[in-house]
């Protein structure tokens, strides 16, 4: 029974059927279980070596029984042996699928047909052309059935479905996680506990150059109504992230701070606009009205 399929056959086919039942079983996203999960490689890889190890072993036992056999008992296994063999050879196999008949056979072939000596053959078409010409047939009746009868999916409707699956995933990643703030979505904090972060970042990293208070020194005064770079949130974000102009001393602070700290930070220095500074430095730049 063991002999009914050859083990070049036998193993693929068993270890694949496990593996795509694990695979089928075993919930992993979008990626392979196995790539997941590298045990479930590794113990597939066991099962592998497990299956050819048993191969091994049933060919031992069954050659140490073909010893014990008397000699009449041999040939005729061996015989029998051959006969199976020669289901799949790859050689027959080809030459089944291929269809062709040797050319000694050809007088069988002929058909009666006779254009002035040009005699006709009724070559049978390949076997694996025919049969893939069936299941192209099948498989327009299916594609038919789905895309014109059913109205499926064409590529653009699956296109579209998959941009708004993702446009919506976007927007469900960037509700759960806050520190995705950039200049354009940046909003003016007015939360106390905001504030207090915000000033203590400032006191941290910015006082040096715009002084404790704001009134500023190698850097602008932050409480006047003027700015260089452009007031309210969104530029003051931007300003702080990206930096001043080349060469003032304004470095771009996105690489020490993230974005909600500069949120916070930025809300902070708009929270001291109208307070009155010790030692004020002159107003640079426009007044800032927001449009
Ligand atoms: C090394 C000194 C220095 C430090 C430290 C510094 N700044 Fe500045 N800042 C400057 C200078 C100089 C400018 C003017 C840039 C320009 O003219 O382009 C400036 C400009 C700005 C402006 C724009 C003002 C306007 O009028 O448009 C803001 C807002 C600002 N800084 C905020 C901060 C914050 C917040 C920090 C701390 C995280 C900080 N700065 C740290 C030197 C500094």
């Amino acid at each position: 029974m063991r002999h009914a399929i050859p083990a070049w056959i036998r193993i693929p086919v068993i270890f694949l059927i496990i593996a795509g039942a694990l695979e089928f079983l075993i919930d992993s996203g979008e990626t392979y279980a196995f790539i997941k999960y590298p045990l479930l490689a590794v113990a597939l890889l066991v099962l592998l070596l497990l299956l050819l190890a048993a191969e091994f072993i049933l060919d031992a036992f069954e050659n140490i029984m073909f010893q014990a056999l008397s000699p009449e008992a041999k040939e005729r296994y061996m015989a029998a042996q051959q006969e199976r063999m020669k289901k799949y050879d790859l050689r027959e196999l080809y030459k089944k699928a291929m269809g062709t008949r040797p050319i000694s056979e050809e007088r069988d072939l002929e058909l009666d047909h006779n254009y002035d000596g040009i005699k006709e053959l009724d070559n049978k078409l390949p076997p694996w052309w025919l049969y893939s010409f069936y299941a192209s047939i099948i498989f327009a009746a299916g594609y038919m059935a789905y895309y014109h009868i059913f109205d499926g999916d064409d590529q653009l409707a699956e296109f579209e479905t998959e941009m708004l699956a993702a446009k919506l995933a976007v927007e469900e990643y960037k509700k759960n996680a806050p520190d995705l703030v950039d200049a354009e979505s940046v909003v003016l904090l007015t939360d106390a506990g905001d504030l207090d972060k915000g000033a203590a970042l400032y006191q941290t990293n910015c006082m040096a150059c715009h002084a404790a208070d704001g009134g500023g020194g190698i850097g602008p005064n932050l409480t006047d109504k003027h700015w260089i770079l452009g007031g309210g949130i969104k530029n003051v974000f931007h300003t702080i992230s990206e930096g001043g102009r080349a060469g003032k001393g304004m470095i771009a602070w996105k690489s020490s701070l993230k974005p909600t700290e500069i949120q916070q930070v930025a809300s902070y220095i708009l929270s001291l606009e109208g307070t009155t500074p010790a030692n004020p430095k002159e107003a640079e730049g426009e007044v800032w009205t927001a449009e």
